[in-house]
């Protein structure tokens, strides 16, 4: 088999001493695999968004889109710093509520059954209407004004959304609001893009003041513009790198004796006779620009139209920015680790390193990690740089942690562990299930008080009076 590049990803140094100093003992006291996070990271990520937004007068209010993960330190760290609460579930408004957030700081967004919506009238939040059927119901059950938000999608040349409404059908809705002030109080319109570009949102955000303006013209007064999540992760430490590995695989995918690619994946490529084209599975982990700096060059974009940038025409119109950012709150804030149990040789020289973890409680959905795992050994191990595919312990075909040849840089033996690095983001949760009934790997939150590293059942976590971490550069592994 051959012995692919390296792909090192990115670790936030507080996660890094973390691993050097205290995680094998964590993981002999707790056993594998194990999901870890960081909540005074999650606290930083959310200063430094912040520090961006009041950097220019803007009037704000930054939502964590739960569904990033299930860690309960997170939505207490949240509640503790002062932001609000994106939830799309009766069980994320449980935690939130748990968290202590009020109603008010809490926003439902995402599609809701009869049930959910009756649960969210109750309780007296933010909702987040994502279509007719959701609005007509409100009207119906409302014994007050419900604070509401609508969802805008089908902006011209956006890729088509199964979420929200389209500008015309929006605006058709000005009267019905009008004639309801006693069932619904319009505060705003949303949308949520899962993309890196900014000319897709400065597109978004201008349909959306067009929106506004005819809400006003109607007699109504909302004054919320709420630009959802997408802001993206930084994964990878060495962007040279990661071209140099996606370069490989694409053209192993030539190869029909390549040992790159796991048993015919493709991994989103199409592959033809000459070359493989198109946008990978794993095309987010080339991200180099950082949340708060996408952030920034959003608000200091030039509107389309408004010949200002998008910070100036919000605080010259006095409105309001509501975010809900779930993976750029969650960015290095969490990793997971399994140990090796066993590796295989097969006949023809690929080797598999299986792991007591499966592929959905480390990777999103149909994706592909393209950053490696750290491996550290259970006892020192003489170097020997090998490819590997990484198997998990169900007993299913499809259940392998990656289909991509994994660079290692020893053989590794039963008992060494395996650290899948910044996993908080949709990575450890999002797919996961308790297939053959293994259980879901215990979630743990650690803190570091100056050298000390401290670690308890996330469900347990009490954020402290002190401040998040002190901003530090990231390291690669
Ligand atoms: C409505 C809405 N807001 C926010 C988010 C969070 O997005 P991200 O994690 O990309 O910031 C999502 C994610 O699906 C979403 O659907």
């Amino acid at each position: 088999m051959v012995t692919p590049p390296a792909v090192p990803a990115l670790l936030d140094p507080l996660v890094r001493a973390f691993i050097d100093t205290a995680l094998p003992a964590i993981a002999r006291r707790h056993g594998t695999p194990l999901h870890l996070v960081f909540p005074q990271v999650f606290a930083r990520n959310a200063a430094n968004l912040r520090a961006v937004l009041t950097a220019r007068g803007i009037d704000h209010r930054l939502c964590y889109a739960h569904k990033v993960n299930r860690s309960h330190a997170f939505v207490r760290e949240a509640h503790h710093r002062g932001l609000d609460i994106d939830i799309a579930s009766a069980g994320e408004l449980d935690s939130a509520l748990r968290a202590g957030f009020p109603p008010a700081r809490i926003e439902a967004t995402g599609p809701k059954g009869e049930r959910f919506l009756r649960r969210l009238l109750d309780a007296g939040t933010v909702i987040n209407v994502d279509n007719r059927w959701e609005l007509d119901r409100i009207i119906a059950l409302a014994g007050h004004p419900v604070p509401i938000l609508l969802r805008v999608s089908g902006f011209p040349s956006t890729a088509a959304s199964r979420f929200g409404m389209p500008p015309d059908e929006i605006a058709r809705l000005w009267p019905v609001l009008a004639a309801n002030p006693e069932r619904v109080e319009l505060r705003g319109v949303s949308f949520h893009l899962d993309t890196g570009e900014h000319r897709d949102r400065l597109r978004a955000v201008t349909g959306c003041l067009t929106l506004l303006e005819s809400a006003w013209a109607s007699g109504l007064s909302p004054d919320v513009l709420d630009i959802g999540g997408g802001l993206r992760q930084v994964f990878t430490a060495d962007p040279d790198a990661y071209d140099t590995y996606t370069r490989a695989l694409r053209a192993s995918l030539l190869d029909p004796r390549s040992t790159m690619a796991w048993s015919g994946a493709t991994f989103g490529y199409r592959v033809g006779d000459t070359a493989a084209h198109g946008i990978p599975v794993f095309h987010k982990y080339a991200n180099t620009v950082p949340a708060t700096t996408a952030l920034a060059a959003l608000l200091d974009a030039e509107l389309p139209g408004h010949h200002r940038s998008l910070a100036a025409v919000l605080t010259d119109n006095l409105l309001r920015l509501w975010l809900e950012p779930g993976k750029a709150l969650a960015d290095h804030a969490g990793i997971t680790v399994a140990a090796v149990q066993f590796t295989k040789d097969l006949p023809d020289g690929t080797v598999l390193v299986n792991l007591d973890l499966s592929r959905d409680q480390v990777t999103p959905a149909d994706q592909e990690s393209l950053v490696d795992p750290l491996l550290v050994p259970a006892e020192p191990r003489h170097p020997g740089p090998l490819g590997a595919f990484l198997a998990g312990h169900l007993c299913l075909e499809r259940d392998m942690i990656s289909t991509r040849a994994i660079r290692l840089p020893f053989r590794p033996h039963p008992g060494d562990l395996l650290v899948f690095p910044n996993t908080a983001g949709y990575h450890s949760d999002l797919s996961a299930g308790t297939a053959a009934m293994h259980p879901l790997p215990p979630r743990l939150a650690v803190t570091r008080d100056r050298s000390t590293f401290s670690t308890g059942p996330d469900a347990g976590y009490r954020p402290t009076e002190e401040g998040p971490c002190a901003p530090t550069t990231t390291s690669p592994n």
